[in-house]
């Protein structure tokens, strides 16, 4: 018994539930009074076997408590949650849209420079458009001048995403060489002076998007880390590359892993690099130990990846592939929402990439990739989306 009554103790001091509280508050309080009444033996006998029992319940109960929701600032995610990277002319509303269909948690805008907003540019003012049914969503900003930066926090602050993103990784010669994205990776200094004036701009949490180091005999991503977190940046995701790689060779998550096993770091760190399957992502889960998981190439044209892992995770099973049908919808929502936002024409244009990647693999498709990103009417294209639906309806994907 007052074995049964110390686990009590030490359970509700575990639990975050009020209501879980005060129900082990009032078995302790049930326990002391039974201990203190002296009990004729019987009835003693009967209660150990009671408490007996109840002891398994607790533990069970106790090692079955969901692992903490991740938050950034106030933001809760699932537990392990997967996010939709930024992609320049990619990860643009009618995209983020298909991907929140189909189970991304977090998302972010591709990036937009802090010159071309404070120069009130209208393509950077564009990228800064954002909807509700999209949240939790960020805006990721570039620059490598303070003042730039901190006018930039304060305009996308007025937009309310839930979370500004800086980036720091980016590896293109054009922004490496003004000192911003992965340009900064050789001067932290400079990269903490430009986050300091991002946080300083906002109330929204601040997150920090980055890779290894500038090549592998300068990788400081453990340096970089507590720094930004040292100085209040709410969670940082990591592309397992340094600069020197660009897109090449693969993704090393051993370093990410190192960084999220340091004792000293507390903020979310959510891996990214490479990962194109749910067989790859558990394995990285389980192998890498990270907060979450950040897709970027395969969820394009290929947005059912979020479900087919989160599935995966949950049963260890495969679910069915996107028929041509569940494609072909996934396209017209995908150029529906596109046109809504940009209007008829540019909608059509900026939908045209992404063809290829939602069809990709189906056999004898040059024909029907022809006509879509030639047509110029959403009349025609409907139609041949509709052809598309007709002449695949028995194809399957293996
Ligand atoms: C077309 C394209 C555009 C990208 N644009 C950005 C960007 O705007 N901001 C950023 O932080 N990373 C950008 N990235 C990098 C991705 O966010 C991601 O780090 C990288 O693709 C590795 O992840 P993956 O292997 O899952 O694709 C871009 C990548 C691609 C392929």
């Amino acid at each position: 018994m007052p074995l049964l009554s110390l686990t009590l103790i030490i359970c509700k001091d575990r639990l975050n539930s009020t209501v879980s509280k005060s129900i082990i508050y009032k078995l302790i309080t049930l326990i002391n009074c039974i201990l203190s009444l002296r009990l004729s033996s019987l009835c003693l006998l009967s209660f150990r076997l009671l408490s007996f029992r109840l002891l398994s319940f607790i533990l069970k109960f106790y090692l079955c408590q969901k692992t903490p929701l991740i938050k950034i600032g106030n933001i809760e995610l699932p537990d392990f949650p997967l996010l939709l990277a930024p992609m320049e002319d990619v990860s643009d509303p009618p995209f983020r849209r298909v991907c929140k269909m189909h189970g991304a948690d977090l998302m972010y805008s591709e990036f937009i420079s802090s010159e071309g907003l404070i120069r009130d540019a209208i393509k950077s003012r564009m990228k800064l458009d954002i909807f509700d049914y999209e949240r939790p969503v960020g805006i990721q900003i570039f620059g490598g001048d303070e003042e730039a930066m901190a006018m930039s926090s304060k305009i996308v602050s007025t937009v309310n995403p839930d979370i500004i993103d800086i980036n720091f990784g980016c590896p293109v010669k054009k922004v490496v060489c003004k000192g911003a994205g992965a340009g900064v990776l050789k001067d932290v200094d400079l990269m903490i002076r430009l986050t300091k004036a991002v946080i300083n701009g906002t109330h929204l949490p601040v997150t920090v998007k980055t890779r290894l180091g500038w090549d592998d005999t300068s990788i400081n991503i453990d340096e970089v880390a507590e720094r930004l977190q040292d100085i209040g940046v709410a969670a940082l995701s990591i592309h397992g590359r340094t600069r020197a790689q660009m897109y090449k060779g693969h993704s090393d998550w051993s370093h990410i892993a190192r960084v999220k096993n340091n004792p000293r770091i507390t903020m979310p760190i959510f891996g990214n690099g490479d990962i194109d399957s749910p067989e790859k992502a558990l394995h990285y889960k389980n192998e890498y130990g990270i907060d979450g998981i950040m897709i970027g190439r395969a969820a394009i044209g290929y947005p059912w990846i979020f479900n087919e892992i989160k599935h995966y995770f949950k049963t260890g099973e495969h679910l069915a592939k996107p028929s041509v049908a569940n494609r072909v919808e996934a396209v017209r929502n995908h150029l529906t929402w596109a046109m809504e936002w940009k209007g008829e024409r540019l909608g059509i244009v900026e939908t045209r990439p992404h063809y290829s990647n939602y069809f990709k693999g189906i056999q004898s498709f040059k024909e029907f990739r022809q006509k879509l990103v030639t047509y110029s009417t959403p009349e025609e294209l409907f139609a041949v989306l509709n052809e598309i639906e007709d002449a695949y309806a028995d194809y399957h994907f293996v």
